[in-house]
């Protein structure tokens, strides 16, 4: 099933030169598709570390095209950036480079505290001394890609989290990307460098690496192996299509507004055990003929809860709809389809990444 990306390009008027972080990771190479389909006459430059999480695969198809550039390394390396930045004349650095996993945040934090807070502070402060140098400094941009997490928990009554909801994290993962935000925030208030700050909701869709939930469940699917349910199945996130967000960072950088923050929201709520069951009754359909187990609802399995699980999460995107006019467009029936559709016809791409080392990290999760 192919990926379906689209844009209006009619914002092109001076092609821009992107630094994309963290670029052959999930929402990364997402990203960087949608770009180098709705903007052809931009440059991309992806730089990304490849650690687990990251596959060059991801961008297999634009590797040779001349807009697009790959470089290996690491957000922290301060000698790098200020090259990268130079050579490559940057006007826009899209900042996604990021320990990413709650899961793997609560076995080992250090990694999250490295990357997620001192790599942000090496990309903002190599930016800032560069843009000072600029002729133009205004045409230059910033976007930092964060998550809704650093807002904590909602309760089943409590309203959506805005862009002035107080930060409340409560894991290693979200207590280091609401760092990063502050640097964000701060570096625009003291330095007026223009940067951009988007908080976001679960994604989903093509690329999602195997740990989390729902390439977790759709591979086992096909597996056989049992769907593991934190605790009582009853948290709830707010889905949202990978497209969509790359839709809505697109917007950011071509009509944000320097200082702002934005809430990026897919405006679906589910609560994980619904969203289990409806990924087993859409594999059933969609598969029909391959399934190990069917119906692959008897997969479910609910197992020890995840350590400070937030309960809910909800955006309220009323801000980035009213002021730039952004809104999702896929909902979770539709999306779901694409993407199961995806991790179907794309076993090559998933099963090498069932390593000894994720085997490992699988068993210590859910052992
Ligand atoms: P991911 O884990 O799939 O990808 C992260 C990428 O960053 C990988 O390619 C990895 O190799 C690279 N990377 C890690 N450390 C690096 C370093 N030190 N230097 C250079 N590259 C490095 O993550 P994702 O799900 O694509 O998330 C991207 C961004 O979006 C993250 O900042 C994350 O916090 C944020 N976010 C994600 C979601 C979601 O649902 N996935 C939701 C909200 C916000
Ligand atoms: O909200 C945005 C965040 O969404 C991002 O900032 C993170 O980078 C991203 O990983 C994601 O975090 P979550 O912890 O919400 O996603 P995950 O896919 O790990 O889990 C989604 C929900 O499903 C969560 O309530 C935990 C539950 N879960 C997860 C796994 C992996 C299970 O019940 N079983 C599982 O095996």
């Amino acid at each position: 099933m192919a990926v379906q990306y689209s844009y209006d390009s009619s914002e092109d008027a001076t092609p821009r030169r992107l630094l994309v972080t963290g670029g052959a990771g999930f929402i990364g190479s997402n990203f960087v598709h949608h770009w180098c389909h709705a903007h052809p006459s931009d440059r991309i430059v992806v730089l990304d570390a490849l650690t687990y999480a990251g596959n060059r695969q991801n961008l297999a198809a634009l590797e040779g095209q001349e807009q697009f550039r790959f470089v290996q390394g690491n957000i922290c390396d301060r000698t790098l950036i200020d090259q990268l930045l130079q050579e490559e004349a940057i006007d826009t650095v899209a900042h996604f480079a990021a320990e990413s996993h709650v899961d793997r945040s609560i076995i080992g934090p250090d990694a999250f505290i490295q990357t997620n807070v001192v790599g942000t502070f090496t990309l903002l402060e190599a930016f800032k001394q560069y843009w000072e140098h600029q002729q133009k400094p205004d045409d230059y941009r910033f976007v930092h890609v964060s998550t809704d997490e650093v807002f904590g928990s909602l309760g089943p009554d409590d309203p959506a989290f805005s862009e002035t909801t107080p930060y409340a994290p409560n894991s290693p993962y979200s207590a280091s990307k609401a760092g990063s935000d502050h640097l964000v925030r701060a570096y625009h208030h003291t330095y007026s460098l223009p940067t951009l700050l988007t908080n976001c909701s679960n994604n989903y869709g093509p690329y999602h690496y195997p740990e989390k939930l729902i390439p977790l469940m759709s591979i086992n699917i096909l597996l056989g192996k049992p769907l593991p349910v934190y605790g009582d199945g009853q948290n709830v996130r707010d889905w949202l299509y990978v497209l969509d967000h790359c839709r809505a960072l697109d917007t950011v950088i071509h009509r944000g507004i320097p200082g702002e923050t934005y809430n990026i929201g897919g405006n679906n709520e589910v609560k994980n055990i619904d969203l289990v069951q409806m990924i087993c009754r859409i594999m059933d359909e969609l598969a029909s003929q391959h399934l190990p187990v069917k119906p692959s609802r008897e997969l479910i399995t609910f197992v020890k809860d995840r350590p400070g699980h937030d309960r809910r999460y909800a955006i309220d995107s009323t801000k980035i709809k009213t002021q730039l006019g952004w809104a999702p467009l896929v909902t979770v029936e539709e999306g779901l389809r694409q993407t199961l559709g995806w991790y179907l016809t794309h076993k090559t791409w998933w099963e090498p990444l069932l390593s000894e080392e994720y085997q490992a990290y699988y068993r210590q999760v859910y052992a």
